[in-house]
């Protein structure tokens, strides 16, 4: 995961930043952010239910590659916060993964929490909402 970002930031940087920017569409945000929502939702379900963890095995894999896919975004637009700020929930997700595959239902959500608060961590910054309860990106 290291490595793609690493590969992002210097293709933005050195290669075509407009042809990048163009890559992951505000679009294409959107569903990757869907996806993460529906991974949280399941998982939050699997851990209070402190049913099968596998779920959650599942859908920390669904989060980590959702925001794999928007990485790019942010390299294109040069925003090194908010690439450090997808990696820090990429690697929550993974803890989150690891976690339920200890199956310890009380780790798993601790882990959990500590995602949500990476969600926020960007939200706050990057995520605006309109009258109408969409959101846009700034
Ligand atoms: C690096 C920044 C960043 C991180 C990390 C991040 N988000 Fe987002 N999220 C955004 C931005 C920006 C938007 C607004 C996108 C838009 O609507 O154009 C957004 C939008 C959303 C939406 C609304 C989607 C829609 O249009 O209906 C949901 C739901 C969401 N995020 C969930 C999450 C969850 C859950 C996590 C953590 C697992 C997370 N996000 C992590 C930046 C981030």
């Amino acid at each position: 995961m290291r490595k793609s970002t690493i590969i992002a930031v210097i293709a933005a940087a050195f290669i075509a930043p407009a042809v990048h920017a163009a890559d992951v569409t505000e679009a294409d945000y959107q569903k990757a952010m869907k996806d993460v929502l529906g991974a949280m939702q399941a998982s939050g379900k699997a851990i209070r239910e402190a049913g099968d963890l596998s779920a959650v095995v599942a859908g920390a894999k669904t989060i980590d590659s959702a925001l794999a896919s928007i990485d790019g975004f942010w390299a294109a637009r040069k925003d090194a916060e908010a690439v450090k700020m997808n990696a820090a929930s990429r690697a929550a997700a993974a803890a989150v993964g690891k976690a339920a595959e200890s199956k310890d239902v009380a780790a798993t959500g601790e882990a959990m929490k500590a995602l949500q608060g990476t969600c926020k961590a960007c939200h706050d910054v990057h995520r605006e909402q309109l009258p109408d309860k969409t959101y846009k990106i700034k």
